[in-house]
This record gives structure tokens, C-alpha cells and sequence, in this order.
């Protein structure tokens, strides 16, 4: 794994979406993996700022995951996040973005759906992660299995405590989620980390120098052959 020191959440923004325009540049037929919450707002910022005389027009985007049961309009739903904050910004067209939907009246269904497009569309180019304080990688909690493709989760209590503070209201909460798995994330060709601020000093310590396991998700990483992490000097600081 190649760790990329940088000084604050803005240069981590700022190296992060240097990186994607450059693969985009290379490849104009890019699969992007993305993913939501706080961790890569400043990055899809970056990205839109600089997108004048980017390719965009034919790459393929696929998101991480998304709440049970929310529709792809509710405000808290990740459709609705990655449209306002990414694709209508760059203007991508809806057939290029994909997302697990939340309120398919067969969730199990949908999570077979979603990692057959992934395979139909040629796997995952370059998967943007950020990291949960308990090591989560997408929505896979504590004790998944590596071997785990797209599926239902349950939140942990932690992780529903962690994203109350996109909600109005804690309870409102989805207790689910539909998410690649881990050997999804796993294939593919390059994954790039994000993380910052002192709250993912210990994840991020226990990423680098913690023992592969399933009890820390994000530890099988180490297996993974073409990692970089960008994180910043507080996430950092508990390095050894
Ligand atoms: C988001 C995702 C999660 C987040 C993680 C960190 O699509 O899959 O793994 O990356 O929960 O969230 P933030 O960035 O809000 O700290």
C-alpha cells in the first residue's frame, strides 16, 4: 500500500481529485467505484472545479452502496447525495451512474442485479473508499466475510450513531444497507483511500500496521495489490 502523507482534508481533496482526472484523462472509458459521507465532499469539489475539458462523456460510475428503503429521491437516500454533489455538477448523464436501489421491492434480488452489472461493465477500474471508525470498507461491518460480493447488511449501532449527522432526525436512521461486498471492492484494479481528521487516527493506524482480519474490514486492503491512501496528518498520527 502506498500512503500519500498530505497536511489537511483540503490537499487530501485536492491530490484525490488530481488522481482521477489523470486516470480519466488516460482511459476516457473508465468504471469509477464512488463512495458518499463526509469523507470525499471536498474531493467531488475539486473534481467539478477542474472538470473543464475532461473526457466525461463515456465513463461509468458505480457506487458503493445505499440505505434500505429509501427511494433515490429522499434527501438522506446516496442517489441523491452523488446527484447533487456530483453528477449534476458534471452533467453525466443517468445511464452512466449506478447505484444499488434502496426501495426495490426484492432487496436480495437487487444486490444480485448490482454485482452482475459490476461484472457486465468489466469490474471497477479505480474504487475511491473512505473508512469507517470501526474499519468498515462500503457498508461492510465487523466480521463480513472477505468473500462477500454485493448484499444486505445491518448497520452497527456505531455506524448509525457515526451518519446521525446527515439525518434531522437519528431515528430515521435506515437499520440496513445494500453494499458491494468485500471481494467487489477487492477486484478492483486500483483502489485509492481517503482519510482525514483525528477521528480516523485509529482506523487508519489499525489499516496500516494492524493484522489482516475480519474483524477490521478494511485490513484485507493489505492483500490488495495497488492501494494508495491520501490521508492527512491527524489521521496519520497514530502511526508508529
Ligand atoms: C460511503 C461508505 C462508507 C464511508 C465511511 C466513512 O459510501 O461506503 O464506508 O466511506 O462510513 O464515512 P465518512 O466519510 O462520513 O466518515
Amino acid at each position: 500500500m502506498e500512503v500519500i502523507a498530505v497536511k489537511n482534508e483540503q490537499e487530501m481533496s485536492e491530490k484525490a481529485a488530481s488522481i482521477i482526472a489523470a486516470q480519466i484523462t488516460d482511459n476516457p472509458d473508465i468504471v469509477l467505484g464512488l463512495a458518499t459521507g463526509g469523507t470525499p465532499e471536498g474531493t467531488y469539489r475539486e473534481w467539478i472545479r477542474n472538470a473543464a475539458g475532461l473526457p466525461l462523456s463515456r465513463l461509468q460510475t458505480f457506487n458503493l452502496d445505499e440505505y434500505a428503503g429509501l427511494s433515490p429521491n429522499h434527501p438522506n437516500s446516496y442517489h441523491r447525495y452523488m446527484e447533487e454533489k456530483l453528477f449534476r455538477p458534471l452533467e453525466l448523464r443517468s445511464g452512466q451512474t449506478h447505484l444499488p436501489k434502496g426501495d426495490a421491492d426484492d432487496l436480495q434480488a437487487e444486490a444480485r442485479r448490482y454485482e452482475q452489472d459490476i461484472q457486465e461493465g468489466g469490474g471497477i477500474d479505480l474504487q475511491l473508499l473512505g473508512i469507517g471508525e470501526n474499519g468498515h470498507i462500503g457498508f461492510n461491518e465487523p466480521g463480513t466475510s472477505f468473500d462477500s460480493r454485493t448484499h444486505i447488511v445491518k448497520l452497527k449501532p456505531s455506524t448509525r450513531e457515526a451518519n446521525a449527522r446527515f439525518f434531522d432526525d437519528k431515528e430515521e436512521v435506515p437499520y440496513h444497507a445494500v453494499t458491494m461486498g468485500i471481494q467487489t471492492i477487492m477486484e478492483s484494479r486500483h483502489i485509492l483511500l481517503l482519510a482525514s481528521g483525528t477521528r480516523k487516527q485509529e482506523a487508519v493506524t489499525n489499516l496500516l500496521e494492524g493484522k489482516i482480519n475480519e474483524d477490521f474490514p478494511a485490513s484485507v486492503l493489505q492483500n490488495h495489490p495497488y492501494v494508495t491512501i491520501i490521508a492527512d496528518e491527524a489521521a496519520l498520527s497514530g502511526i508508529s
